[in-house]
């Protein structure tokens, strides 16, 4: 396994040249795409290096789950309004944009990806050749979705109630953030509101009565030692009253949830089926890249063996070599630093010699 780290701004020459030859010779490739993909636009991921603390100290099975939407919509409603605010105020990074490049120049190419910051295809990556395995920020569907199945795409509204505009401490953080990076951060309130809520959901002697502030104890405890500070400003659950909430416009009678996949929730079956088709179809698979993810969530965690067993060379693109402990032995090629960067590096040559 070619182990390459960017210093500077070049990779290592001879595992770029394997690297590359291999690409161009790629009728088939398939990229397993993560959060890191999107760090440098400024968005943070959810593990690990780079993660810009959203749930550095929160338990993330927690937060975005059926039960917490059925016990409290308003908390899920308004950290995926903050997530919007957060993607929306990013733009593609040249990563994204290569990739989208790599898709129209090569037919065969498939992108798999577990964002849902909708950067994707704001880099014009082709639909046809994107598959957007945990859903996308801005399209909602009905929350009763087997009696009403309401779903719409591409809603960009925000808030998207009045409801859920920034909170004044998520305005004040993104005006005394780094100005070149206008970003609403979420703040510690809503999040531990959130997490308490959802612990008392989860939690096994879980009662209908609202948690009380000596719940508090029960909420796993970050790993840094804010949390006294953090506990004290726990505020009071969302009281967003559903009314306040996004309505479904067919049935009038229940909220829209985000299209995306929650935590104990299963991928769409036709995504699935999407998915399935590609990898135990007859054709095989010449090379996979697995671009910005910890490979800790199933199934996008297990493609690149999936890919393997279709004939692939793979390639991994992490900020940090040691993440990439999930990547089972076979691994042809680690390139380690920034997606944004080694991306369009590593893609460049193929480009050049495409193009026309
Ligand atoms: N360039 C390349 N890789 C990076 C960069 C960067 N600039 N910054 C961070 N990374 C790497 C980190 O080292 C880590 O391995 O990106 C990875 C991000 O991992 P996660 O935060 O776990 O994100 P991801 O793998 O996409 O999570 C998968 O988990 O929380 C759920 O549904 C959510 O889709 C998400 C899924």
């Amino acid at each position: 396994m070619a182990v390459s780290t960017l210093p500077a701004s070049n990779l290592d020459e001879a595992a770029v040249a394997d690297f590359h030859e291999t690409l161009l010779q790629s009728k088939r490739i398939v990229a397993v795409l993560g959060a890191g993909l999107s760090a440098a636009s400024g968005l943070p991921t959810y593990r690990g290096v780079g993660s810009g603390g959203l749930w550095r100290n929160y338990d993330a099975t927690q937060i975005a789950t059926p039960a917490a939407f059925r016990h409290d919509p308003g908390l899920v409603w308004q950290y995926t309004s903050h997530l919007r605010r957060l993607a929306l105020g990013a733009a593609p990074n040249p990563a994204h944009y290569a990739l989208a490049e790599l898709a129209r120049r090569v037919p065969g190419f498939m992108a798999l990806t577990q964002n849902v910051d909708n950067l994707s295809p704001r880099a014009e990556h082709p639909a046809a050749q994107l598959n957007q395995l945990h859903g996308n920020l801005f399209d909602m569907r009905c929350s009763d979705e087997a009696n009403c199945g309401y779903i719409e795409r591409g809603n960009f509204k925000d808030p998207l109630t009045p409801a859920l505009a920034a909170s004044p401490e998520e305005q004040d953080a993104t005006v005394s953030n780094n100005e070149s990076v206008k970003r609403p951060k979420a703040t510690a309130w809503l999040l531990e509101g959130i997490a308490r809520k959802n612990r008392q959901i989860l939690g096994h002697d879980y009662q209908e009565a609202a948690p009380l502030r000596t719940d508090q104890a029960a909420l796993k405890s970050g790993d840094d030692e804010s949390t006294e500070s953090r506990l004290a400003v726990v505020p009071e659950p969302s009281n967003i009253p559903p009314a306040d909430l996004p309505q479904c416009p067919k049935c009038s009678t229940n909220l829209l949830r985000p299209n995306i996949v929650w935590f104990g929730e299963a991928l769409p079956a036709d995504i699935v089926a999407e998915v399935d088709n590609m990898f135990n179809d007859s054709q095989p698979i010449d090379l996979c890249i697995v671009i910005g993810t910890s490979g800790s969530v199933w199934p996008a965690a297990g493609f690149a063996d999936l890919a393997r067993k279709k004939g692939a060379r793979i390639a991994v693109v992490n900020l940090d070599v040691s993440d990439v402990k999930n990547m089972r032995p076979g691994t042809d090629w680690v390139f380690a630093g920034d997606a944004a960067v080694v991306v369009p590096e590593l893609l460049k040559p193929v480009m050049g010699s495409l193009s026309g």
